[in-house]
């Protein structure tokens, strides 16, 4: 068995918003107790849709802030920059070998960001799920929080792993450094495992208030219904209240909220703050009209948030601080990343 260990990312780029807080850091604050977490500002993917950034510094320090003012403690778990430990991008050559062009090409993700221009997309942003699966596996990370909206890219990073492993196996045990796992039924001379999306939760993917079938998303600068983590208590409460309903009131069971993306956005927006399930918001506010349901709203994603809010503009006045964390927490992670990379050059020959 692999040690169990704890990888997620988030991106150094525009604001951070409800749907990162839900998908994923409201997560890797919940599994810090009992686990070993590694939490990155994974700065090297910002340049994949956008090479030239005004304030990366700003921004990465920026991401960190929101880890820590959520929860994270960087003294027990690992808080750093991508781009402090270069054995990832190191990896990721490796791993752009291991990959194949027709598993790139599939990604949902490639096709939205490089739009209908796809011969003037950057090559970064095509490679980019190569460079995520080694974000992970230079850690032999084995669980990864993040929203619905990465899954893919966890499939194919579990797709690179095997690859590897299987073409590899010979060098693998000759250099006595993998482990014997089974995928499936398959028995395999791992070097790296296969790692599992933990997604589940009451709101895997957040929707936009202002259209509930697209996702709340940093990169659309025309949606401002979107809930900033900076924003202050009047405007979360203002997009709350504008947000897109039906006519009707809210079902009492989660059967009712089929068919209608708005009503069940919010159901799962309240339910995740909340930390409840959709049946036990839908038990307390079923048959109420959103008049009631959306005030409710608004006091618990203040009362979440605000503290968060709060401490992220503190913390991020002290850039110093922050810096140091983030220092010492690139320290760390590349004395592991670098244990991982020994074995695999060893393994690969070079
Ligand atoms: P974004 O997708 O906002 O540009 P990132 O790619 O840096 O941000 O994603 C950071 C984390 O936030 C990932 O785990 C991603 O799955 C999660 N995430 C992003 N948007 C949403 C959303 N609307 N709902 C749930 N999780 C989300
Ligand atoms: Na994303």
């Amino acid at each position: 068995e692999f040690k169990e260990l704890v990888f997620s990312g988030v991106q150094p780029t525009g604001n951070l918003h409800l749907g990162n807080y839900l998908g994923a850091i409201r997560k890797f604050v919940a599994l810090q107790e009992g686990n070993d977490c590694i939490y990155c500002v994974v700065d090297l993917h910002s340049l994949t849709a956008q090479l030239v950034h005004d304030d990366l510094p700003g921004q990465i320090r920026s991401i960190a802030a929101a880890f820590i003012a959520s929860g994270i403690d960087p003294k027990k778990h690992i808080v750093f920059n991508q781009s402090a430990v270069p054995q990832h991008a190191e990896l990721a050559w490796i791993f752009n070998c291991v990959a194949r062009i027709g598993w790139m090409n599939r990604m949902t993700q490639f096709k939205d960001k490089a739009g209908k221009d796809r011969e003037n997309a950057s090559l970064g942003l095509l490679a980019y799920p190569s460079l995520m699966a080694a974000d992970i596996l230079v850690y032999r990370g084995t669980h990864v929080p993040v929203g619905d909206d990465q899954k893919q890219h966890l499939e194919l990073a579990r797709d690179i792993a095997m690859k590897f492993n299987l073409d590899y196996q010979e060098h693998i045990r000759r250099a006595g450094r993998g482990i014997d796992i089974t995928v499936g039924d398959e028995p395999v001379h791992a070097y790296f495992p296969m790692v599992e999306p933990l997604i589940e939760g009451p709101a895997p993917r957040v929707m936009s208030l202002r259209d509930g079938t697209k996702k709340m998303s940093k990169s659309d600068p025309s949606d401002l219904s979107r809930i900033n983590l900076l924003d202050d208590e009047e405007a979360i409460s203002k997009k709350i209240r504008k947000a897109k309903t039906d006519p009707d009131g809210l079902p009492s069971e989660v059967e009712g909220l089929k068919g209608r993306p708005e009503a069940d956005n919010l159901v799962g927006i309240y339910a995740a703050l909340a930390d409840k399930t959709k049946t036990e918001v839908l038990a307390e506010f079923g048959g109420q009209q959103f008049s009631v349901f959306k005030p409710a709203l608004v006091d618990l994603a203040v009362q979440v948030l605000s503290p968060i809010t709060g401490e992220m503009r503190r913390l991020m006045d002290d850039t110093s601080h922050i810096d140091a964390i983030l220092r010492n927490g690139g320290e760390r992670a590349r004395a592991r990343a670098e244990a991982t990379m020994k074995d695999v050059r060893d393994i690969i020959g070079f």
